[in-house]
């Protein structure tokens, strides 16, 4: 599954590739990012590591070769700082065309290996409590629920949404990454 997905950093990758996929991502997903994604510049000051924000990493899913090349997935973590030094957030969204093939879990599991290799002993994902298929998807990687925050979330529409915020902690990431293949760290 998956076999000519590759995962990179998302600098390996034309900045266009990056807002083409962002642009595919349907308005009813985009309610839900929670930092604004407008076009190249957003996509150009990730890449550049523009000075001042927390640390983060963001990676892509890759189909295709040389200039045909696309983006079909993307997860990030974002640091915390201060007293949440340690702890990561994990964002991931995948293309509506490629759901349902296992990338969205190979996403988050590369990120949680990143996660592990930067330090940080807990990895945060906010969701929207009433997708279950999203929630469950981190729920078979060793997530834990931890809070409800409801009506936390507003929609495009004015609809409230409660948001689940799911944790997992360094102490379970090997035996997690062994179930999922990845039990050596990659290069
Ligand atoms: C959540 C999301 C990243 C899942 O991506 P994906 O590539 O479809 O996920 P996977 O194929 O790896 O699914 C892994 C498991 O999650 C569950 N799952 C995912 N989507 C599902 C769906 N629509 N219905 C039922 N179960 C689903 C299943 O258990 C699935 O395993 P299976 O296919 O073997 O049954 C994708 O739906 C998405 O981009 N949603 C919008 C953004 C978002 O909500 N991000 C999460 C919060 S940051």
């Amino acid at each position: 599954m998956n076999g000519d997905v590759d995962i990179v950093p998302i600098g390996d990758v034309p900045v266009d590739a990056v807002v083409a996929f962002f642009d595919r991502v349907p308005d009813g997903d985009r309610t839900f990012f929670k930092e604004p994604v407008a076009g190249a510049a957003t996509v150009q000051a990730w890449t550049s590591g523009a000075p001042g924000g927390p640390a983060s990493t963001r990676l892509v899913a890759v189909v295709g070769q040389g200039g045909e090349r696309s983006v079909v997935g993307y997860a990030a973590l974002i640091g915390g700082v201060g007293w949440s030094s340690h702890v990561s957030e994990l964002r991931l969204v995948v293309d509506p065309e490629h759901r349902r093939q296992g990338l969205g879990h190979r996403l988050a599991a590369a990120a949680l290996e990143v996660a592990l290799g930067s330090g940080a002993t807990k990895v945060v994902v906010e969701a929207i409590a009433s997708q279950d298929a999203t929630v469950g998807l981190f729920l078979q990687l060793g997530f834990v629920a931890e809070a409800i925050l409801e009506d936390h979330v507003r929609d495009a529409n004015g609809g409230l949404h409660d948001l689940i915020v799911l944790a997992h902690r360094s102490a379970d990431t090997w035996s997690t990454l062994a179930t999922v293949g990845l039990d050596a760290p990659l290069d």
